[in-house]
């Protein structure tokens, strides 16, 4: 995968299933443990802005706080009837720490 920019996660990872925002580089993520796995997704709802890492999980789905939207934690896609999708980034765990991975050029265009 040497396409992708792989960015140590400094913020303290939970044990126990959580959804929270993290800084990495500077910029704002919701990270999310649900069922033990970790899932790392843009922090902004494509629907009208709201603050995903304000949300919880359901269904291996992240819930918008504003308005309940879901999207899938795996894929990022919306439930049936949005359209809408967001932007989900692969989480790998190593010995020394966790990362998030992003596509090179995708990472300056984001923010
Ligand atoms: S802002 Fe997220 S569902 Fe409306």
């Amino acid at each position: 995968m040497s396409h992708l920019n792989w960015i140590k996660v400094n913020d303290n990872i939970p044990d126990d299933d959580f959804v929270k925002e993290i800084k990495l580089d500077g910029k704002k993520l919701c990270l999310v443990k649900d069922h033990g796995k970790l899932y790392a997704v843009e922090n902004s709802c494509p629907h009208a802005g709201g603050i995903l890492s304000g949300g919880w999980c359901k269904n291996g789905n992240i819930i918008c706080p504003i308005h309940r939207w879901e999207y899938s934690l795996e894929n990022g896609r919306g439930a049936s009837g949005q359209g809408d999708y967001v932007n989900t980034y692969p989480v790998e765990v190593r010995n020394d720490g966790t990362y998030i991975g992003f596509e090179k050029s995708f990472w300056k265009r984001l923010f």
